[in-house]
C-alpha cells in the first residue's frame, strides 16, 4: 500500500516541483515578452491612425484643441490605453490627456531621444510608453506620446499561470495513475510469475515469451538445479540400484505406488496351439517377448496382444483373457481377436511389408497399400479400446510396443488422458528422407506424439525421429531435454537400450557345457571335435543371413584347412510366411546353403545345417552353450537379443562372438568380434579370428560383455522408463494437475 501511494504521490511532486522550478517564470517571461511585442504594435498602429489623419486633414495643425483632445479621450476608452499626449513644435501646439501621468512630463523628451518604447514605472504601476514622430509632409510637427497601462499584462499573466497550474495538475495527477496502474499490472504478472514459479511451471518449458523478462534469471538458476538434482538422483539410481526383478517390483511400490500397469504388443507372450489334437504352449521368437515378458512377471497387470493361436480362444476366460505363465501364472494376457483380413492388411501388409522394410535400411522395398493401411488403423482403434476396457484406473501406464502401433499412444490418449503411455519403438528409425515416402508418414507421427515418453534403442534413432518430426510436422522441439511439443501433448524421446532378464531363466534347466556341446553334435550328425558356429534368428532378410552364410563360403575357400573343421548350424524361425518377399528369401536361403553345403561338403560333412523350424528356448541356449562362434550379421538391427542371450549363456566364458557393426548391440559390445556384413572378405577374416582365439582372449572379452549386460539387463530398461514416468506422475500430482495428461507435465527434463 505504502508503494502504492508513493508512485502515486511521488509523479505528482515531481510535476510540481518543475511546475515551480521551470514552468511559472518561463510562462512569465514568455507572457511578459508577447504582452510587450503587443504593445508595441499597437502603439505604432495608432500612431499610424494619428499620422493618417494628420497627412489627410492637418488635423493636429488646423484643429480645434477641444477637437483633439475630444479625439484622444475617445482613443483611451480603449482600456488599455492610458493617455496619449502630443508634444508640438512651435507650429503645433500640445495637447495631452487629463490621465497623461505627471512623472512623464519631464521625461518626454529623455524618451524621446532615447528610446522609442520603453517601460516606465509609475506610482500607479509600470507603463508601457512610446513615442512617434508626427510629421506633415517632410515637417516633423511634434511627438505622440502613448501611454499603455500594463497591468493587464500582470491580470494576464495570473490568469494563465493558473491555467497552467491547474493543466499541469491534471497531467501530474494522469501520470501519477498510469503509473500506478502499470505498476499494478507488471505486479501482478510478477506475483502470476512467481506463484507458477513456485508451483514448478517455469521450470519445466513455458514458451519463452511466457516468462517475464525479470524471472528469466531465476527461473534460468533453477532450471539448472533442477537438471542438477535430477542428475543426481539418476546418478544414485543408477549406482543404487541392483536391476532384478525386486528392484523393478519396488518402483513399482514405491515410486508409482503400486499404479495400473498394462502393456500392449502384437505379439503375445504365450501361444496356444493344437497340436496333434493336444492344446500346448509356444514361446515365440521375438526379442520383444524375450525382453517384456520377465517385465510383466515382476509387474504383474496385464499383457494385450493378438490372439493368433489356433488354441487362444479355447483357453480364455469370459473376458478373453488368460493367466500366464502356465507353469506359474502371475499376469493376464488379454487377447484381441482379428480377422484374417486385418491381420493380413494390419500385420503382414502395412506393418511388415510397408514400416518393416521402411525402417530397416536392408535394401527391400516397402509396399504401401491403401487398404492395408485402412486395416493399420482399424486394428489401433480396436486395441485403444481394449485398452480403455482394461484399465480400472483413470491414470494405468500403458507400455505400448512397436511399429504395429504408430497410431495407438494418441488413441489411448484420446481415451485415457491421464493414462502415462511409455512407447518403445524396437526397431531403427531411418533418416527424415528415408522415412518421409510413406505415403501416411504425418499421421503415423501424430499417433507417436500421443505418447508421454518415447523410447528407442539408440540415441541415433531418437535424434532421426526427431529430425524426422521436425521435417514434417509443426511442432515445438526442444533438442537440448529432447522433448516435443505437439497439439497440446508433450513427448520425452529417450534412447533405453533393450536388454535380456539376468540370470536367464532358461539357463536353471540347462545341462553342463560339455553336454551341450555334445548333444548339439550328436544331434546334427557332427563329430565332437568339430568346431560349431550357431546363428539364431527369424528368417528375415534383415539378419544377414546369406551374407553370413558368403563368409563362410569365403572362409572355407580362402583356408580350406577348415574344409570338415568347422560347421555351422542355423536356427531359422519360420517368420512372416505369408508375405512373397519371405518366401522368396527362405528360398533363397536354402538354395545358398545347398550350394555351399554340395561345393564343401565331404564325406558327411555338411557345412551348413539350416534348420527352418521353431525352437523353445530351452533348445536354442542349448546351442549357444555348446558352440564355439556365435554370429549375429544384421543388416540393420534395432538391437538384436541374440548377442546377448548368447553372452548370457556362457557361463564358462568361452566362445567367441561375431557382430554386425550394424546392430544396437554393437554399441554395448564393443569387445566382440565387429563386421561388416557386406564385407564378404573381412567377414570370413572375422570367422577365422574367431576359431583361432586363445581360451583367454575369449574369457577377457566375454568376462567384460557378461559384467555389462548383468547390468544393462531387461530389469533396468524397464526400470529406467519406469522411473521416467514415475517422475512425471509424481510432479503431475504435485502440481495439482487435474488430469489432462499434458499441461505441466509439458517440458519434463529426462535424458
Ligand atoms: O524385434 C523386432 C520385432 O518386430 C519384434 O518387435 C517382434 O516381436 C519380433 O521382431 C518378431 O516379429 P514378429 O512378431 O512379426 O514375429
Amino acid at each position: 500500500m505504502l508503494r502504492l501511494s508513493l508512485r502515486f504521490i511521488l509523479p505528482l511532486l515531481v510535476v510540481l516541483a518543475l511546475l515551480a522550478t521551470a514552468v511559472v517564470p518561463l510562462v512569465d517571461v514568455l507572457l511578459s515578452r508577447w504582452s510587450l511585442r503587443d504593445l508595441d504594435l499597437r502603439s505604432s498602429w495608432i500612431a499610424g491612425q494619428v499620422q493618417d489623419r494628420e497627412e489627410a486633414t492637418g488635423f493636429l495643425t488646423s484643429r480645434s484643441r477641444s477637437a483633439i483632445l475630444d479625439y484622444f479621450n475617445r482613443t483611451i476608452q480603449d482600456e488599455r490605453l492610458y493617455a496619449i499626449g502630443f508634444f508640438g513644435n512651435e507650429r503645433a501646439s500640445s495637447h495631452r490627456t487629463t490621465t497623461f501621468p505627471r512623472e512623464l512630463l519631464d521625461a518626454h523628451d529623455r524618451l524621446a531621444n532615447d528610446q522609442p518604447e520603453q517601460v516606465l514605472e509609475s506610482s500607479g504601476g509600470a507603463l508601457h510608453v512610446s513615442v512617434h514622430p508626427v510629421r506633415h509632409g517632410d515637417e516633423e510637427l511634434g511627438k505622440l506620446v502613448l501611454v499603455h497601462d500594463m497591468s493587464f499584462i500582470t491580470r494576464r499573466g495570473d490568469e494563465t499561470k493558473k491555467y497552467v497550474f491547474y493543466f499541469f495538475l491534471i497531467l501530474g495527477a494522469v501520470i501519477s495513475l498510469l503509473t500506478v496502474a502499470t505498476a499494478q499490472l507488471s505486479l501482478r504478472g510478477w506475483l502470476a510469475g512467481m506463484r507458477a514459479l513456485l508451483r514448478g511451471e517455469m521450470l519445466l518449458r513455458p514458451p519463452a515469451s511466457a516468462v517475464s523478462p525479470e524471472l528469466k534469471p531465476l527461473v534460468k538458476d533453477l532450471r539448472a538445479l533442477v537438471r542438477e538434482l535430477d542428475t543426481e538422483r539418476r546418478a544414485r539410481d543408477e549406482s543404487q540400484v541392483t536391476w532384478s526383478p525386486q528392484a523393478l517390483r519396488r518402483i513399482l511400490h514405491d515410486d508409482l505406488s503400486g499404479d495400473e500397469v498394462l502393456t500392449v504388443s502384437n505379439r503375445q507372450p504365450y501361444i496356444h496351439r493344437y497340436h496333434d489334437g493336444q492344446i500346448d504352449v509356444q514361446v515365440p521368437a521375438s526379442g520383444l517377448v524375450t525382453a517384456l515378458e520377465p517385465v510383466m512377471r515382476a509387474c504383474s497387470g496385464t499383457w494385450i496382444a493378438h490372439g493368433n493361436g489356433s488354441g487362444d480362444r479355447a483357453v480364455v476366460d469370459e473376458k478373453d483373457g488368460v493367466a500366464v505363465p502356465p507353469e506359474d501364472p502371475c499376469y493376464r494376457v488379454r487377447r484381441v481377436w482379428l480377422t484374417d483380413a486385418e491381420e493380413s492388411g494390419y500385420y503382414y501388409g502395412f506393418a511388415n511389408e510397408g514400416l518393416w522394410p521402411l525402417c530397416h535400411i536392408a535394401h527391400t522395398r516397402p509396399i504401401f497399400r491403401t487398404s492395408d493401411w485402412n486395416h493399420y488403423e482399424t486394428v489401433n482403434r480396436r486395441f485403444a479400446d481394449a485398452v480403455r476396457d482394461e484399465a480400472h484406473t483413470a491414470d494405468p501406464v500403458v507400455l505400448v510396443q512397436d511399429y504395429h502401433f504408430g497410431l495407438l499412444p494418441r488413441l489411448i490418449f484420446e481415451r485415457i488422458p491421464a493414462a502415462t503411455i511409455i512407447t518403445f519403438w524396437h526397431i531403427p528409425w531411418p533418416n527424415p528422407e528415408a522415412f518421409g515416402i510413406c505415403p501416411w508418414r504425418e499421421e503415423l507421427l501424430e499417433g507417436l506424439l500421443g505418447s508421454s515418453i518415447l523410447g528407442f534403442h539408440t540415441r541415433f534413432h531418437c535424434n532421426n525421429f526427431i529430425d524426422t518430426v521436425d521435417r514434417y510436422l509443426e511442432a515445438r522441439i526442444d533438442r537440448e531435454t529432447s522433448v516435443i511439443s505437439f497439439k497440446g501433448k508433450q513427448t520425452a524421446v529417450n534412447h533405453y537400450p533393450i536388454s535380456i532378464e539376468w540370470p536367464v531363466r532358461w539357463l536353471r534347466t540347462q545341462e553342463s557345457v560339455e553336454t551341450a556341446r555334445t548333444a548339439i553334435r550328436a544331434r546334427n550328425g557332427m563329430h565332437d571335435d568339430l568346431c560349431v558356429g550357431v546363428g539364431v534368428d527369424r528368417l528375415d532378410y534383415t539378419k544377414g543371413i546369406i551374407e553370413r552364410f558368403l563368409a563362410i563360403e569365403r572362409l572355407l575357400e580362402l583356408e580350406p584347412s577348415w574344409v570338415g573343421k568347422f560347421a555351422f548350424v542355423q536356427i531359422a524361425a519360420p517368420s512372416r510366411t505369408k508375405i512373397d518377399q519371405y518366401q522368396r528369401f527362405e528360398v533363397e536361403v536354402r538354395a545358398l546353403a545347398e550350394r555351399i553345403n554340395e561345393r564343401f561338403g565331404v564325406d558327411g560333412y555338411v557345412p551348413i545345417r539350416l534348420l527352418v523350424e521353431h525352437h523353445e528356448p530351452e533348445q536354442v541356449f542349448e546351442y549357444y552353450r555348446g558352440c564355439d562362434v556365435c554370429i549375429v550379421s544384421s543388416l540393420h538391427d534395432g538391437m538384436n537379443l541374440v548377442a546377448k542371450e548368447f553372452v548370457a549363456a556362457r557361463e564358462d566364458e568361452r566362445g567367441v562372438l561375431i557382430l554386425s557393426q550394424f546392430t544396437g548391440a554393437a554399441r554395448e559390445l564393443p569387445e566382440a568380434l565387429m563386421v561388416n556384413p557386406y564385407n564378404v572378405d573381412q567377414f570370413a577374416a572375422a570367422l577365422h579370428v574367431a576359431l583361432t582365439m586363445s581360451p583367454r582372449e575369449q574369457r577377457d572379452r566375454m568376462r567384460s560383455m557378461r559384467g555389462l549386460i548383468q547390468e544393462f539387463n531387461v530389469y533396468r530398461w524397464a526400470g529406467k522408463m519406469l522411473i521416467d514416468a514415475a517422475r512425471m506422475r509424481q510432479r503431475r500430482r504435485v502440481l495439482g494437475e487435474n488430469g489432462d495428461g499434458n499441461g505441466r507435465l509439458r517440458g519434463l527434463v529426462i535424458s
